[in-house]
């Protein structure tokens, strides 16, 4: 069998969300399967993957500008391969306890793009943005890096799974 081909593209201001990105890519690398991790911006085509990680950090309740928009500029390709979406969020361990859902207009693009799955990671404050916590504009008001490496395993052996399965459906988060 051909080996299958995986994009993982991201949005990423501080580059928490790059480092999850970078390691989904990792993961499904050692399962076997061609990856390319790039930034959602200089994603050009999406016709050479035979499917897509698409994921963004979240800033007040919306992904990366360069994210939403690649979801948008290569909808009709998304659309007609299996894709995931990923968002990276919370400074607390919220997301380590419990499923948190995607935000509204992650949701919209998770049905629009009939995605198959859809996760929230915990993220990371980095020293570029502790006067932000301070200053109340991050909704978790602790700091530190909250990516669980773990979590982040888990879910790209998930998607290698369904993938070699060649299943209808993926991981949903949980
Ligand atoms: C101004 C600001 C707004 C944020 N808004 C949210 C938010 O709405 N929801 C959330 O879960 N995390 C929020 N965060 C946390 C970031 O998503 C988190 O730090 C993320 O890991 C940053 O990823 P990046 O380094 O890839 O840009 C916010 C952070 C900042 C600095």
């Amino acid at each position: 069998m051909t080996q299958q081909r995986v994009l993982v593209a991201y949005g990423s201001k501080h580059g928490a969300t790059a480092g999850i990105a970078k390691e989904i890519g990792r993961v499904l690398g050692e399962e076997g399967f061609a990856t390319e991790v790039v930034p959602a911006a200089e994603v050009r085509t999406v016709a050479a993957f035979d499917a897509v990680v698409l994921g963004s950090a979240l800033y007040l309740n919306h992904w990366q500008r360069d994210a939403l928009g690649c979801a948008h500029r290569h909808a009709d390709e998304l659309a007609r391969r299996p894709v995931w979406l990923f968002s990276s969020g919370p400074v607390d361990s919220s997301a380590e306890q419990h499923e948190i859902p995607p935000v509204a207009q992650v949701a919209k693009e998770l049905e629009r793009l009939g995605a198959r799955g859809h996760v929230t990671f915990g993220g990371s404050v980095t020293a570029e943005t502790p006067g932000l916590v301070a200053r109340g504009m991050v909704r978790h008001e602790k700091g530190g890096d909250f990516r669980n490496p773990e979590h982040i395993r888990r879910w790209a052996r998930e998607i290698g799974a369904a993938l070699r399965a060649g299943e209808d459906r993926g991981p949903t988060g949980a």
